[in-house]
This record gives C-alpha cells, structure tokens and sequence, in this order.
C-alpha cells in the first residue's frame, strides 16, 4: 500500500502571500497524479489553511480533488475543527478516523488544543485511541499533526503542550505492539525521533515559503512531500520527493 503524505500547505488567501502557496500545492497534486505507481491514498497532515477562512478551505479541497485516489485531512494548529468540517463534509468534533486497509491499520488523530498552538490530547482522545488500538491485530501507521516526541534536528525539539499530555499518549502507544511508525507534520522541517522504540518523523511543509531547515540542492525551490509504502509484512519504507 503507497501512501502519499503531505504537510502544511497553509493556503492564505487573499492573495498576494497565497498565491505562492496555492502554487506549491498545485505542484505536489500535479506530481502526484504523475506518478507511474498511484498512491492508494493521501494523507494532509494538517495545517491546511494559514488564517481557517473558509476560502483557503476550499481552495485546499479543489485541489484535492483532482486527484482520483481518496484524499484524508487532519487539523493543525492554524485550522479550526469547525471550519474544516463544514467544507470537507466531516462529522462534528474531534477529527480523527480510522483507515483499516487489507494489511494496515492508519489510525489519523487530531491533535489541536483549544489554549495553544502546540499539541494536546486529552481523556476523550485517549480512549477512542485505546479503543482503535484494542481493536486490530494489523500494524498500525498513526498520522498527527504535532508530534509527541522530542525531535532531532530542532532548535525547537518539544512540540506537546507538556509532558505530562504526551507521555500519556506515548505510554498508551507503546502499551500496544503493533504501532510501527508515527507521521507528523507541524515542524516544517524533516526530524525524527523516537516513542520508546516506534519511530517517529515530521515531515517538512510542502509550501516553500514556510519550509525550514537544508536540503539538498535538487530540491531547492521544489515542494517536497513523502511516500510511505507500507508492506505487507508490517515494514515500511519512506522517501522523499521533491516536485517536477
Ligand atoms: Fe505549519
């Protein structure tokens, strides 16, 4: 199973700042779609719209829609769960799913707290992932906005709104042995790091204006977004890919 991820598009309109975004977001789709192996799926790892005006909503959400595979969202800190739900036609309150694949479990979990711009989950979050977690045996991919471990390569490494919040999760998480990888966004640039032994990663901002960190010079001024493929054996491989 090919998954594509994709992070941090913060779509702001009205234009001028957004139309380099709107840009670099039609650029990840347009590479998408040209792939010669087809993604199963995409996944937005959250920070969809700059400022959560309904606009940058929808902008976001036609340019989902050219592609033919299904296209999945998360909230980040910049969207508000509300706004999101109306333009993309999700149920009210927290934004999380569940994706049970032929081999795969993808858990998507919505990480936005209601004081910050940094992470949280609290009871009611916890149990609905201890009760996804009871319910397969399949290894399981978890998709967030913040990550809830330190990160390498941050000068900014802790993104939870405290310890005590995301070593709850990260206690639950390890508690079951069948979470192979956490997939964040929020850092706009690539890190990893690790919950107990499951690795975790944060993939940098698609659009090029908010992107931070180096990379290689291929890249330079080419959204970037990754492909997960998951095995059927419970492996995965990631690898980036800058846009043509
Ligand atoms: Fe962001």
């Amino acid at each position: 199973m090919l998954v594509a991820h994709i992070t941090d598009s913060h779509i702001e309109l009205p234009e001028p700042r957004g139309a380099g975004r709107i840009a670099d977001f039609e650029r990840v789709v347009a590479d998408i779609g040209r792939l010669s192996v087809q993604p199963d799926l995409v996944i937005h790892t959250g920070d969809i719209t700059h400022c959560d005006r309904e606009a940058e909503y929808q902008q976001a959400c036609s340019l989902l829609q050219r592609l033919p595979m299904p296209c999945h969202v998360i909230p980040g800190n910049k969207d508000r769960r509300e706004s999101m739900a109306a333009v993309f036609d999700l149920a009210p309150g927290f934004i999380q799913q569940t994706i049970d694949t032929a081999h795969w479990q993808l858990l998507l979990l919505d990480t936005l707290s209601d004081t910050s711009n940094k992470g949280a989950y609290c009871g009611e979050r916890l149990r609905w992932l201890e009760t996804a977690l009871s319910s397969t045996t399949k290894p399981v991919a978890i998709f967030m906005h913040h990550p809830s471990f330190e990160m390498t390569d941050n000068p900014y490494p802790f993104q939870f709104e405290n310890k005590d919040t995301a070593n709850e999760f990260n206690k639950l998480v390890t508690s079951f042995n069948m979470v192979k990888g956490i997939f964040c966004g929020h850092a706009h640039r690539n890190t990893t790091g690790k919950v107990g032994t499951i690795p975790g990663m944060t993939l940098t901002a698609m659009s090029l204006d908010r992107r931070k960190g180096t990379y290689s010079p291929k890249m330079d001024g080419k959204p970037i977004y990754q492909l997960i493929d998951f095995a059927d054996d419970g492996g995965f491989r990631c690898q980036f890919r800058a846009c043509l």
